[in-house]
């Protein structure tokens, strides 16, 4: 049998989860010396390095049995999978930001909203039966209202810094943002006992990153 695999997203929480998986007793240097590499041994796992949505994707499909990725990635797309741990890290806000100093909300024109999460967004302005027009951004969707190409933005705000250094500010705060651990619904029945030794073994590790 393969080892057990995790998937682990690129970037923001990378850094953490190595502290994590240290914490855990694992031996890290193949993910912190990884070059180019793709897949990587960890003590007795295996570790796959890609972009959130991906980790969601190979989890659903039960190519990596376990998944780390930020709950904003999670509520975006779709969930067929356990979610288990909250790890408390890459702890962020999804929230409506605009230009400083001006009221988002006055005048009836439809507002143009800029966001990589329009499914997040969507649900956000029913919410509040609001009529708008959804312009989906790769990346740096701060720079929208900049162009005006929209008149706010749905984002993730971690320190606030981006929005601040482009004459932004938040609106309104939607949800709290961590990182979750997720697990493959038929992994979790045939690898039981691996898949309950990392998640125990995750529990005690993570009160000490903090
Ligand atoms: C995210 C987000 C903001 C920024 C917020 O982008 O989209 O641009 O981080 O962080 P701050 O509040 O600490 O400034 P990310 O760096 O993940 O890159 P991206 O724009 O390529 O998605």
């Amino acid at each position: 049998m393969r080892p057990i695999r995790i998937a682990l997203t690129k970037g923001r929480l990378e850094k953490k989860s190595v502290e994590l998986f240290t914490q855990m007793g694992l031996d890290c240097s193949a993910l912190i010396d990884k070059g180019r590499r793709l897949v990587l041994p960890v003590g007795d796992y295996e570790v796959v390095l890609a972009k959130a949505a991906d980790v969601i994707t190979y989890v659903e499909h039960g190519v990596c049995d376990i998944g780390i990725v930020g709950k904003d990635t999670i509520v975006e797309h779709s969930s067929d999978f356990y979610e288990v741990t909250d790890l408390g890290i890459g702890k962020c806000d999804f929230a409506l930001a605009g230009p400083k100093g001006k009221d988002f909300f006055a005048g009836y024109n439809v507002k143009r909203i800029a966001t990589k999460y329009p499914t997040v967004a969507r649900n956000y302005f029913e919410g509040k039966d609001m009529d708008i027009r959804i312009i989906k951004i790769e990346g740096s969707v701060e720079l929208a209202p900049l162009l005006d190409l929209a008149d706010a933005i749905v984002d993730i705000v971690e320190t606030g810094t981006t929005l601040k250094e482009n004459g932004l500010e938040v609106i309104e705060k939607i949800m709290p943002i961590s990182a979750r651990v997720i697990v493959n619904m038929a992994s979790m029945k045939l690898r039981k006992e691996e898949i309950e030794k990392f998640l125990n073994d995750v529990e005690v590790a993570k009160e000490k990153i903090k």
